[in-house]
């Protein structure tokens, strides 16, 4: 049973192992919700949410008999516009008269096994049919020429449930799609605090919990992408919730430009949840049976804490969200030479690098930025993507070849969607940027934004990638985007669409990623934007790697790593071992914390390593072969994070197989203190009737996870770190 619609109560139950999510048709087809939870194995009732007279503020619909009932109080699926709910809409459709008041009913439904794709955008997917059950409503306005179709998948085996929405014209006049959102989940209480990523270039993804208090609150983006200052996530929680018990309801919007995710909570203290594209910069002209398909919402429902709904997120991601041939392989160990050299690098420099990194067991390196046009700085030159010939007189296939010679990989940056003004790219075309003509740009890094949302660009683009590709063997892309958008306007598209040109850019650029991908499916690609800028679930569907913040300091990476692992597993989340002083930050760390930190992800090397002695070559390969012998359990296995860096002076975490047999537990100090308090942290995860070795002791799984360990007594200095490797004592991997 997935998903069961029955005939007499009119009820729709969508129900797993895990969780159910309850709707009611209630006369003359107003699509009500139940219930969204904890499993429920039978409901067989209706019409329980009381129906009482409680304000004439609240009115009632048209030729209602009695005054008990108002959408303005009502929990709703799709709350319309301008007709009696006051609270946020989930679209605002306007007509060729000038208004806009719809209100939608239920006409029919189709259940089937397996999931849908959605057209022209990324989303999570099955292999097989059994693996989901979709329910389709199609929801009319008997006065009005529209309809919705609002799309929801269940996984059997996973508490996940999918939304979205296609909005269709089904008249012969044009009309206008203002607002047009993919989820509203309607709460009937308002016990819950809401967590948060919200954060800044080089301090993404911070955890914040607050509560949702009366009235609005709106997480968003208008940058034109998903954005280094929220993620497109949010967590309700209860007051009592924390890493291992208690409710959370996750919801990710699977896109990665403008959105906006809403709370309300009404003067009943019903908590309402919207989830969608940004409204503000969004219009669509709706033609004549035309339909405007939402990107996809991903509920996740966990009743074990935080920890649970991360997993589910993380297990979701890895397998039905990430495509390709990188999916379920062990990701290399990459050198990036970018804060070694920055701009300044040639042939024998990159060559040397390689040697070096083969030596100490890295197996691909990937050249940065300035390897083409005449670029030295960030001043010039993207557009101009042929091989800067003074840095690499002999181009870029003799120059993978020799580092392939050397043992390893080779890998490049690109920013395709940008253009400098000072490039032979702009002087040919000076109109394929996104601008207002006649009014002047602003800047961003010296660039501008490729409008991608035109065909001809992106042909463009993919040719000109595809003729490098053709001729190097490169094995990996850093696919970069380093400002946000601004005047935004395509040329070649009429006055009145102009305000889909933020949502045509994004679909244009999947339609480029989804090209580029399937053309090279052996190529990995990781996403980047200044660091963390759009590392969203729309970019995991094309790129299963993506580059977790441009701060490589280990301690500010303990936080950005802890925010992150909310919702992205750590193999997606690339983490460099750099240099000490920071670049980003002057912090000077140990060796050990900084390898520490950059091992609990997916681990590369930011360092010039021809410059290192002899014992600190010595101590990089040892950390590298270290990662390489734990590579499968961090990249593929379970995570758990037991201690927050943002409530306290230190944070842990711990990784654990499948087969729970081995764990890999990290500890960090931040400041060292005098007469400090004994830390004695709790694990989890482990098999509780199992014996471990864990430092020369043998210790049981339930006492591990009840009691746990003393980790911080012997720490004496600042930034301290503690990796312990904790095997089951009788498994063949001791
Ligand atoms: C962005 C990236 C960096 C680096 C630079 C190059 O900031 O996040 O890792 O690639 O661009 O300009």
């Amino acid at each position: 049973m997935t998903v069961t619609f029955d005939e007499v109560t009119q009820v729709f139950h969508l129900s797993n192992q895990k969780m159910s999510y309850i709707m009611e048709i209630k006369e003359p087809g107003f699509l009500l919700q139940v219930y969204y939870g904890k499993k429920i194995s039978r409901f067989d009732h209706r019409g329980d949410y009381p129906e009482v007279d409680r304000s004439s503020f609240s009115p009632n619909p048209p030729g209602w008999k009695n005054r008990e009932f108002s959408l303005d109080t009502a929990l709703q699926e799709i709350p319309g516009q301008g007709t009696s709910d006051y609270r946020e809409s989930l679209f605002e459709i306007v007509y060729p008269d000038g208004s806009s008041a719809t209100s939608f009913v239920y006409q029919s439904h189709h259940i089937y096994q397996g999931k849908p794709k959605l057209a022209g955008l990324p989303a999570t997917y099955v292999d097989d049919k059994e693996e989901a059950e979709t329910l389709e409503i199609v929801m009319v306005d008997p006065f009005r020429q529209v309809e919705a179709i609002l799309v929801y998948t269940i996984y059997r085996w996973r508490s996940v449930l999918t939304k979205s929405v296609r909005y269709r014209n089904l008249g012969e006049v044009t009309i206008c799609l203002n607002r047009g959102m993919s989820a509203c989940v309607d709460f009937d209480d308002d016990n819950f605090e809401m967590i948060q990523l919200p954060g800044a270039w080089a301090r993404e993804k911070h955890i914040e919990r607050q509560s949702i208090g009366t009235g609005i609150k709106i997480l968003d983006s208008k940058r034109g992408a998903s954005s280094v200052t929220q993620q497109p996530f949010m967590a309700l929680v209860r007051p009592e919730t924390d890493e291992h018990q208690g409710e959370a309801y996750g919801f990710h919007f699977i896109y990665s430009g403008n959105f906006s995710i809403r709370t309300e909570v009404d003067p009943f203290c019903q908590t309402r949840v919207l989830v969608g594209i940004n409204p503000s910069h969004f219009s669509w002209q709706l033609e004549p049976l035309e339909m405007f398909q939402t990107p996809e919402v991903v509920l996740v429902y966990s009743n074990e804490g935080l920890n649970g709904m991360s997993q589910t997120f993380h297990h979701l991601y890895r397998e039905r969200l990430a495509r390709g041939k990188f999916q379920y392989q062990q990701r290399p160990i990459l050198i990036n030479n970018w804060e070694s050299t920055y701009f300044d690098f040639d042939e024998t420099k990159l060559i040397e690098l390689a040697e070096s990194s083969a030596e100490l067991g890295i197996e691909l390196l990937v050249l940065d930025d300035g390897w083409f046009g005449k670029r030295n700085d960030d001043k010039s030159s993207l557009g101009d993507w042929y091989v800067n010939q003074q840095k690499l007189p002999r181009g870029l296939a003799s120059l993978a070849k020799a580092i392939n010679d050397k043992g390893v990989k080779f890998g490049l940056w690109f920013e395709p969607e940008m253009i400098s003004e000072d490039s032979d790219l702009f002087r040919q075309h000076p109109d394929w940027h996104l601008h207002v003509p006649g009014l002047p740009s602003s800047q961003g890094r010296d660039q501008h934004i490729l409008d991608v949302s035109r065909e001809d660009v992106r042909d463009y683009l993919f040719v000109t990638m595809v003729k490098l590709l053709n001729k190097a063997p490169i094995e990996y892309i850093k696919w970069d985007m380093n400002r946000n958008m601004t005047e935004i306007y395509s040329l070649g598209r009429p006055p009145q669409q102009q305000q889909e040109t933020a949502h045509r850019y994004i679909l244009g650029l999947y339609d480029l990623l989804e090209r580029l991908t399937n053309k090279y499916p052996d190529i990995l690609f990781e996403n980047c934007s200044g660091g963390a800028g759009r590392y969203d679930p729309g970019m995991v569907y094309y790129m299963p790697q993506s580059w977790a913040s441009d701060n490589t300091d280990a301690i500010e990476r303990i936080k950005i790593q802890y925010g992150t692992s909310l919702v992205f597993p750590p193999i997606m989340s690339c983490a460099h071992l750099s240099e000490s002083p920071n670049h980003q930050v002057g912090r000077l760390t140990s060796f050990e914390s900084r390898s520490a930190v950059a091992m609990s992800g997916n681990f590369g090397v930011m360092m010039d390593v021809t410059q290192k002695t002899a014992s600190e070559r010595k101590s990089i390969s040892k950390v590298i072969s270290f990662y390489k012998q734990h590579r499968h359990l961090i990249q593929f296995g379970e995570f758990y994070r037991l201690l927050s860096p943002f409530e306290h002076n230190d944070g842990a975490w711990l990784f654990v197989s499948e087969n729970q047999d081995h764990a890999l537990f990290f500890y960090f100090e931040i400041l060292s203190q005098a007469t400090k308090p004994f830390r004695r942290v709790k694990l989890a995860g482990l098999d509780p009737d199992a014996e471990y070795l864990v430092e020369n002791v043998i210790r049981t799984g339930e006492e591990l996870m009840n009691y746990g360990l003393y980790v911080n007594y012997e720490m004496q200095h600042d930034f301290s770190s503690k990796v312990i490797d904790i095997r089951r004592s009788d498994s063949d991997t001791l």
